[in-house]
């Protein structure tokens, strides 16, 4: 059976193109009703554009879907607020929604990193994502509903230069997962799910002119989308995952942790850390937890579910 939105409604920010735009059509193909969000600036943050969004809702129209313009950024309040009251006012409900919106200021050795180029990049992903997902939470939780997909970076795993836009792209991991749980221990029908996606877009020159060429055979965004749309689809399996995707593939990444060592706390000494590290750092036997719960010691005498839903 061919997989649909019909009825569905999504908003994907950072629509007006790359990604984003491709999530927007193939959603919109797919029989969602759309809110394609764009601030519209250039790729470092800088200016605002309504065309960009407007272009990509001209597109879903030309294919017969249907779909909303929205210029608003994602990283205020008051603009990630207006955001969800468009689609409600228009449709009535929200039921996905793609954090997408992204850009990339800080670059270089840290001691030349300006405190804007921190501000601007925590302060689209991180507090974007923040924003987006405060703005439609409560409208999900009540009609116990939801798809969430927030966008990390593969520079989750240490980029070679910046800190700020690989510290926002951790953060988006991080309300994934405090979000995931929450509708777990609740038993909400909401899933937040998560994706690294490689994708040739206005972002990838800053890798060089060849990376950029071979991306732009390899990797289109297109072949990224039905993943991202898999992942805010009413069948979605998971909630918490990460993925990386692009290029055709996709392929889950996740933390772990290992069995590593326990002495008594009286016994645990420097030089035993010294003799047992390799123990600690051996992968063999590894968990993935669920939440920060399963994440704490099983063994070490204390009853950590006391701490009950405050903690997740
Ligand atoms: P892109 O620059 O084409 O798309 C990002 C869009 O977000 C732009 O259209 C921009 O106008 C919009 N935007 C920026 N700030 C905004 C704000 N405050 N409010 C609303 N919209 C805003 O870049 P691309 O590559 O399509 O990136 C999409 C997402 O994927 C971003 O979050 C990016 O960080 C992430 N990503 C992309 C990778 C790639 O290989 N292209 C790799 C890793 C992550």
């Amino acid at each position: 059976m061919k997989m649909t939105f019909d009825g569905k409604v999504a908003i994907v920010t950072g629509a007006g193109g790359g990604l984003g735009r491709a999530y927007a059509l193939l959603l919109a193909q797919r029989g969602a009703r759309v809110l394609v969000n764009d601030l519209g600036g250039d790729f470092t943050g800088q200016g605002a554009n309504p065309s960009y969004a407007a272009a990509v809702v001209d597109e879903i129209r030309t294919l017969g879907g249907i779909a909303l313009a929205n210029g608003d950024s994602v990283a205020s309040r008051e603009g990630a607020e207006r955001i969800v009251a468009e689609a409600m006012q228009a449709w009535g409900r929200v039921d996905i929604l793609i954090n997408n919106a992204g850009i990339v200021t800080s670059r270089g050795p840290l001691w030349e990193m300006a405190d804007a180029q921190w501000d601007t990049d925590i302060r689209v992903a991180a507090t974007g994502t923040f924003q987006m997902c405060r703005a439609v939470w409560k409208h999900l939780w009540d009609k116990d509903y939801g798809r969430i997909l927030n966008v990390s970076s593969g520079s989750f795993f240490g980029m070679g230069s910046g800190l700020g836009y690989p510290a926002a792209k951790g953060a988006t991991w991080g309300i994934t997962r405090a979000l995931a749980a929450t509708a777990d221990h609740h038993r909400k029908n909401i899933r937040v799910n998560c994706v690294m996606p490689t994708a040739a877009s206005r972002m990838t020159h800053l890798l060089g002119e060849d990376v950029d060429a071979a991306m732009k055979r390899e990797y289109l965004p297109e072949a990224a989308a039905p993943v991202a749309a898999y992942l805010v689809h009413d069948e979605v399996p998971c909630n918490g995952e990460m993925f990386r995707i692009g290029g055709g593939g996709f392929r889950r990444v996740f933390i772990g942790i290992t069995p590593g060592y326990r002495s008594s706390p009286a016994d645990l000494d420097m030089e035993t850390v010294r003799d047992h590290f390799a123990q600690a750092m051996a992968v063999d036997g590894y968990t993935i937890p669920r939440n920060s719960i399963d994440a704490l010691d099983a063994d070490a005498g204390v009853d950590w579910s006391a701490f009950g839903p405050g903690i997740i």
